[in-house]
């Protein structure tokens, strides 16, 4: 039987799966890399680290297995990865959470203009989208920027590697700010503005394409049969939807990984006026709307791991009664990177709020469970005003692991949530990209579905308590968001 090995190169870590053409997930393997965090907001990784772990996992996924026939990687999005005309990688690359960009967002959004943006690109700037970082390099790293041969995103690096051909897909360059996503082109204009050629952009192509084969000294190392094929792959959020069955028109996906997102599937091309949603290009050939926090399950991790000292999240939980739920007055502004979406503010940070001499570790910790719930709850509610109605949605990442998290999120939004037996989302979603680019299915919307393990429904007496503190969370922002200006005014000093 032929496998298939799909991976998601995320944040912390790499996580690589080994399909059988059936479909199941028969063996896994997870490697972690480290972030730097070099200055105030900024976050980096060395594209070796990726490589590394790719080669490590991969080597242990197909030990015993000869017929692996396709690859597939899913990545952390927006990340830029700049070449030289060596192939070597001229910097660290600069993450998607990344917030040194305030100053070339602004020149986008305010001297270009949003309206423009969104006309060349259906979308407007972020400080965690490539284009202001492209730009960032140009302005601060002149050097380096004018050493720049070839441009791309975190997967494409390991597609480069894997093949020698620089090559992306339509989901990833769409969080680029470069791509035309209604055309599916690179927007001439959009390069001007930033100073770079096409021939430095990578060839596009869909998800599910394949892009070439794996180099064979590539292959030997890495204990796999000559001629294996490498499929485009997706931007993370974009497999993580393919792996929970949300394709098509109007279904939705809440990724809890280190950032939060919710993925609105759309078989049409769709913005709405204001651009408050990322409007990216599926990795089925449809489209998406999409908002992203950039700190979700992080804030957890953070809480638990560097706060608390310990990594048994579970335990640390259990302390939290159904009676303290919504009901303590402790609250968490989860913006510990900064905040994309809906708040677009680099300069916003974590805070508490609402503690008293009797407040315990559980307390905080529920804060900010509940603080991430209310912070998905604001994207929500945007997708709301749009007129989209969310009745439920799955839910994938780390954090959906966590029964009581689920709870408070399905009482927070009032919607049901959907929790598939796998959990791997971005990586299975990967998987199934190349086995579809291999043949095993005529069209990505043929595997994409879900077997769904757990239903959680909203209790209706958290959800009354929850609509109140939610309304006390909405103010904790407006009233800190000068005051972090002029804390990170101070810090530039
Ligand atoms: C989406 C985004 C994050 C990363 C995380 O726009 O920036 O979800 O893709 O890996």
């Amino acid at each position: 039987m032929s496998y298939y090995i799909g991976a998601d190169l995320g944040t912390s870590s790499l996580k690589l799966i080994l399909c059988s053409a059936k479909g199941e997930t028969v063996k896994s393997v997870t490697r972690d890399y480290p972030v730097s965090y070099p200055k105030n907001g900024w976050s980096e990784q060395a594209p070796e680290d990726w490589w590394s772990a790719f080669c490590d996992g991969v080597r242990e996924l197909a030990e015993g297995t000869e017929d692996v026939r396709g690859i597939s990687v899913a990545g952390q999005m927006h990340g830029l990865v700049i070449l030289d005309k060596n192939g070597d990688v001229i910097r660290p690359a600069i993450l998607w959470n990344d917030g040194r960009t305030f100053r070339e967002t602004e020149y986008l959004n305010v001297e270009i203009g949003k309206q423009k943006l969104s006309s060349y690109t259906a979308n407007v700037a972020f400080a965690g989208f490539t284009a202001p970082k492209i730009l960032w390099v140009k302005d601060n790293e002149p050097e380096n920027f004018a050493r720049i041969e070839k441009i791309m995103l975190p997967k494409d690096y390991i597609n480069y590697r894997l093949t020698g051909v620089h090559a992306t897909d339509f989901s990833d360059a769409a969080g680029t700010l470069l791509l035309d996503v209604k055309n599916k082109c690179w927007s001439k204009e959009m390069l001007e503005v930033c100073g770079v050629t096409e021939a430095q952009m990578p060839k596009l192509f869909e998800s599910y394409e394949r892009i070439g084969t794996v180099q064979p000294d590539i292959a030997k190392e890495l204990g796999l049969a000559e001629n294996v094929h490498v499929i485009a792959g997706a931007a993370d959020n974009a497999a993580a939807a393919i792996g929970t069955g949300t394709v098509g028109e109007g279904k939705c996906n809440i990724s809890l990984g280190t950032s939060g997102t919710v993925v609105i599937s759309s078989d049409k091309f769709g913005v709405d006026d204001n651009n408050s949603l990322h409007a990216f290009c599926h990795a089925d050939g449809g489209y998406y709307l999409m908002a992203c926090m950039l700190s979700a399950a992080s804030c957890n991790k953070w809480f638990c791991e560097q706060i608390l000292n310990t990594e048994d999240f579970a335990a640390e939980q259990a302390d939290i009664s159904h009676d303290m739920l919504g009901n303590n007055g402790v609250y968490f502004l989860p913006y510990l990177m900064g905040e994309r979406c809906p708040v677009n503010d680099t300069n916003a940070s974590g805070v508490f709020i609402g503690l008293r001499p009797d407040s315990t570790r559980a307390d905080m910790l529920q804060a900010v469970l509940e603080g991430v719930a209310f912070a998905i709850r604001d994207n929500v509610e945007i997708a709301k005003s749009l007129g989209i109605s969310i009745k439920s949605s799955t839910v994938c990442g780390g954090g959906a692991r966590s029964a009581l998290w689920l709870k408070i999120i399905s009482s927070v939004l009032n919607i049901e949530l959907r929790v598939p037996v796998a959990e791997e989302g971005p990586a299975l979603g990967a998987a199934r990209l190349a086995m579809t680019g291999c043949g095993e299915y005529a069209r990505v919307g043929e595997c994409a579905t879900a077997e769904i393990k757990t239903i959680v429904k909203p209790d209706k007496m958290l959800a009354e308590r929850y609509e109140k503190k939610y309304k006390k969370f909405k103010e904790i922002y407006p009233n800190t968001k000068e005051l972090f200006k002029r804390m990170m005014e101070d810090d530039d000093d």
